[in-house]
């Protein structure tokens, strides 16, 4: 049974009738490019096979009714009259959250009922949340005839994010999820919002993608993602400059007197990560996957020592997998756990994988979850 039958089968099975549409949005991993999305800068991520879809029919009230897959929190029903962000929590926020979003902007939603599933890992740092947030949007936006063109409905799910679960995340995750196309990363500038798609290609270069999710799980709403945030601010603020997008290797003798020196190395992280997301689009345009190796591991070792947001978990899963034949590796998202990436050749999958395994069990770390991921579309409608 595809995805999609079985979703409309579930929600039948559920609700008793039969769904208005099926749309799905996918997960992502960041290529290269992280923390750069909120200083306007560059990010290089792609869409995964790995989706969250939903079946939605519209109800003639205002009440939204709402399951998942996962079984946690039963059938949650909300009366959208009274919605309030601040008593949203768990997965139904993301779906909620963009129901409150659409409605601060003058659009009516009327009551539904949503089934969704998803094979996104939850909190391995692969946009969990951002996938059913797109999921809904397209799907609302489509099925109510709202008119959105995918680069507003990024704005929506990262207002959801920012204003309904509370992380002050920027607009990368959404825009992999709404803007990705099969078989390509999404080259985005976050200061004009233009993107274009950058062929990726990996199995022409007998190449594998292998995504280690360390299971240790993070949370963007509390903690360290606002301190460096707040870090990439204060030096911007010091510097003169309106986003750290305007500074560029050249500035940095400047900025080691200007800045204190856990702010000196936030800012150089920044600094240093858009040029080579720059350096990799072009490695991927002359040369292709094969040349970007280098580029993934020097982005790993400033997250690791300049932004310092990487975990032994992180640091021992991107290690083994170079010390085994990985060409390049690095921690993807936003950091304090969740997921590597190792950009692999076919042939070395294995060995990658059984190193990877037994560090973690040697450490005492608990067994990752290891897979492989391909550059997949974006969100759409499914039935
Ligand atoms: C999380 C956020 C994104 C981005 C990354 C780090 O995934 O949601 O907006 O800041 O972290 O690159």
């Amino acid at each position: 049974m595809s995805t999609t039958q079985a979703v409309q089968s579930a929600f039948t099975e559920v609700f008793s009738s039969s769904p208005d549409g099926v749309f799905t949005a996918p997960g992502r991993v960041n290529l290269i490019g992280e923390h750069t999305d909120y200083n306007q800068g560059y990010v290089l991520p792609f869409a995964i096979d790995r989706t969250a879809t939903v079946a939605i029919r519209l109800r003639d009230d205002r009440s939204a009714s709402l399951v998942s897959s996962h079984g946690d929190q039963g059938v949650v029903t909300v009366d959208l009259a009274a919605l309030d962000p601040e008593t949203l929590h768990g997965w139904t926020a993301y779906p909620l959250g963009v129901v409150w979003v659409l409605e601060q902007q003058g659009h009516h939603v009327p009551g539904f009922d949503l089934y969704l599933a998803s094979d996104v890992p939850l909190g391995a740092g692969l946009s969990s949340s951002a996938a059913i947030e797109c999921a809904v949007a397209v799907a609302l936006n489509e099925l109510l005839n709202i008119g959105l063109s995918p680069e507003e409905l990024v704005l929506v799910g990262q207002r959801a994010e920012n204003e309904v679960v509370g992380a002050p995340t920027g607009i990368l995750d959404q825009s992999a999820s709404l803007l990705a196309t099969d078989g390509h990363a999404v080259f985005l500038d976050c200061r004009s919002r233009e993107s274009r798609p950058v062929p990726l290609d990996l199995a022409a270069d007998s190449l594998a993608m292998l995504v280690i999710d360390t299971r240790v799980s993070h949370t963007h709403a509390t903690g360290g993602y606002a301190a460096r945030r707040a870090s990439c601010e204060l030096g911007a603020e010091v510097a003169g400059v309106s986003s750290l997008r305007e500074l560029t290797a050249q500035d940095l003798p400047e900025l080691s007197g200007l800045l204190d020196t856990e702010t000196f190395h936030r800012v150089r992280h920044i600094i240093t990560e858009n040029q080579r997301v720059l350096d990799t689009m072009a490695a991927l345009e002359t040369g292709g996957p094969l040349t970007i190796g280098e580029l993934l591991t020097a982005s790993h070792a400033s997250m690791r020592d300049d932004f310092e947001i990487s975990c032994p978990e992180l640091d021992l899963a991107v290690d083994t997998s170079l010390a085994h034949g990985a060409l390049g590796a690095r921690m993807t998202g936003g950091g304090f756990g969740g997921s590597a990436i190792a950009l692999i050749p076919l042939d070395a999958e294995a060995g990658v994988r059984a190193a990877v395994v037994d560090a973690f069990a040697h450490a005492g770390y608990t067994a990752p979850d290891i897979f492989t991921v391909t550059p997949g579309p974006g969100a759409r409608r499914l039935a």
